[in-house]
């Protein structure tokens, strides 16, 4: 049930349920379209925006003090903002993951596309030399953290979205999000994850000291294109280290991301416990998100044989965090290709924490009969369901569509 009343966002206090502005809610601060307020800095936010009023749901929380506030439901008013389903409870996506997912990821596409801002702006500083926002970048670290605490499939599935040209950006959020899950894998306090967050965030930030016709070459690298390119942690840790407030996990991951566990990594070749367990899980989060995302100069690599790959780098990754990170993403990470015992051929688009072998997928197409399905959602886990995963299908479906790995 839902009971809106419009206030004076001056009014706004911990306890009262937000319910969107009284306006566009382009314009809104929030990452959500509604919930309940806990921080006083959500209420600074609200009213630092030009919003004069906003809608809270009395049903849901706290009522205004006093009857200054505008009356119920004023038929002169515009009415809010259409509103979101409201976030749906744990048991609720366990009881129905793809349908709980389809509503979360409406709250992560908004917070993705404040990221994506955000991101953009970072580098845009940096490239011109100025000092970056790194209060901004903690608050929008804080939001994301919050997504991966209520529901990281959501989140997760929606990083996988880049454009190539956009890849340097867009590959920031993604390591910030994939840092934040897994340390909640690992069993890190909350401070703990958001610090990861925020060092995988600004782990690339040198990448803005390097020609992007670099960057984006669609041919192969020569050596010499290849060591500048390798300058970016140097490069990044020096502009950080020159800005006031910046924390030291973040220079050290900056600075040490591409370091590998045997010692052949750069740039100061550190090996083992020598390597910050920040830039550990960074070094995983990093080539994860590369291998998986589409390049200028090469196609994104299916999720589950990026981690089979991975996982027979000898010497690359810290091996508990990699498998950590596994148990983060799933066996079957969102967006595999699977072929399923009855012939489909399916993509994985949400995890069974319960059992990883058992993801909700959507089938597309019959193998057997090369018949188009239309979409057809089954979870795997669900009482009574026969069919399973057979194989993991990704690169020969690639290869099969003729892109290059
Ligand atoms: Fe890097
Ligand atoms: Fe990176």
């Amino acid at each position: 049930m839902t009971q809106l009343r419009k206030i004076p966002v001056s009014q706004l206090r911990i306890g009262m349920y937000f319910s969107g502005f009284n306006g566009a809610w382009i314009a809104s601060p929030f990452w959500r379209a509604s919930f309940m307020i806990r921080t006083e800095n959500e209420i600074r936010q609200a009213q630092q925006t030009d919003h004069a009023y906003c809608w809270i749901d009395v049903h849901k929380g706290l009522a205004p003090d006093s009857d200054s506030a505008a009356p119920s439901q004023d038929a002169s008013a515009a009415p809010p903002a259409p509103p979101v389903p409201p976030v749906p409870s744990v048991s609720a996506a366990a009881l129905d993951p793809a349908g709980a997912l389809d509503l979360d990821l409406s709250d992560a596409l908004h917070l993705y596309e404040m990221a994506r801002q955000t991101t953009q702006e970072v580098f845009s500083q940096a490239r011109l030399g100025r000092s970056l926002d790194v209060r901004k970048c903690k608050e929008l670290v804080e939001q994301i953290a919050a997504s991966v605490a209520h529901n990281a499939d959501a989140l997760l599935s929606i990083i996988r979205i880049k454009r190539a040209d956009e890849y340097t950006y867009l590959h920031s959020i993604a390591v910030c999000t994939m840092m934040v899950a897994l340390g909640r894998t690992l069993g890190l306090d909350d401070k703990a994850c958001q610090q990861a967050g925020l060092a995988g965030f600004l782990h690339d930030v040198g990448k803005a000291f390097i020609p992007l016709e670099l960057l984006n070459k669609p041919d192969r690298l020569t050596d010499q294109e290849y060591r500048i390119i390798q300058r970016h942690p140097a490069l990044g840790h020096a502009y950080l280290q020159g800005l006031a407030g910046v924390p030291d996990y973040v220079l050290e991951v900056c600075l040490h991301h591409h370091e590998k566990m045997d010692g052949t990594g750069y740039p100061m070749r550190q090996q083992g416990q020598q390597i910050s367990l920040y830039a550990r899980m960074a070094a995983v989060c990093d080539v994860y998100d590369a291998v998986t995302s589409h390049r200028v100069y090469k196609a994104a690599w299916d999720p589950a044989d990026s981690l089979s790959r991975m996982a027979s780098w000898q010497g690359h990754f810290d091996r508990t965090i990699f498998l950590a990170f596994v148990k983060t993403l799933g066996i079957y990470p969102l967006g595999s290709i699977v072929t399923l015992r009855s012939g489909r051929t399916a993509l994985v688009i949400c995890q069974n924490r319960k059992d990883l072998t058992r993801p909700v997928v959507k089938a597309f197409s019959n193998t057997a009969s090369m018949e188009a399905l239309e979409n057809e959602i089954v979870d795997l886990a669900a009482d009574g369901q026969t069919d399973a995963i057979a194989e993991r299908s990704g690169e020969d479906w690639i290869k099969s569509q003729g892109l290059r790995c």
